[in-house]
């Protein structure tokens, strides 16, 4: 049973949003796997910057996509995806700086994030890309 599922109730209905949440949980999956494993500081920190680097895209993809529609809510939607870029950028720098440890409590908190973005303010964006479309 891994760690993180993207389930039903986590799918927006958007493919590419589906899609790229799927990558998302896989990365948080591998990165508490090779914690749990006990892995070092080069396998944590590569996978670490794939989950950031791939983060960023992923949000410059909805970002794009909520300019496009000009959505009503982008200025507070990129506001979250900012805000979790400098908080995972600050985690990555400690890590760097420090022995190569990487707490278990950094995929609970990148699931939490996730599943709470996703549950409002992804699923608000699907809706209103959905009735857009319509
Ligand atoms: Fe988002």
């Amino acid at each position: 049973m891994a760690y993180f599922s993207l389930t039903e109730d986590l799918k927006v209905g958007n493919s590419f949003i589906d899609q790229d949440h799927q990558k998302l949980v896989d990365l948080v999956n591998q990165l508490h796997t090779a914690m749990a494993a006990g892995h070092g500081k080069d396998v944590l920190g590569k996978i670490l910057a794939e989950l950031i680097r791939y983060t960023r895209e992923h949000f410059k993809r909805e970002e794009d996509h909520m300019q496009r529609i000009a959505y009503p809510g982008y200025a507070a939607h990129k506001q979250d995806h900012d805000k979790l870029i400098r908080e995972v950028v600050e985690l990555q720098n400690k890590f760097n700086a420090g022995n190569g440890m990487l707490s278990v409590q950094v995929s609970t908190f990148l699931r939490n994030w996730l599943v709470n973005h996703i549950m409002k303010a992804d699923k608000d964006l699907a809706t209103a890309i959905k009735k857009m479309a319509a």
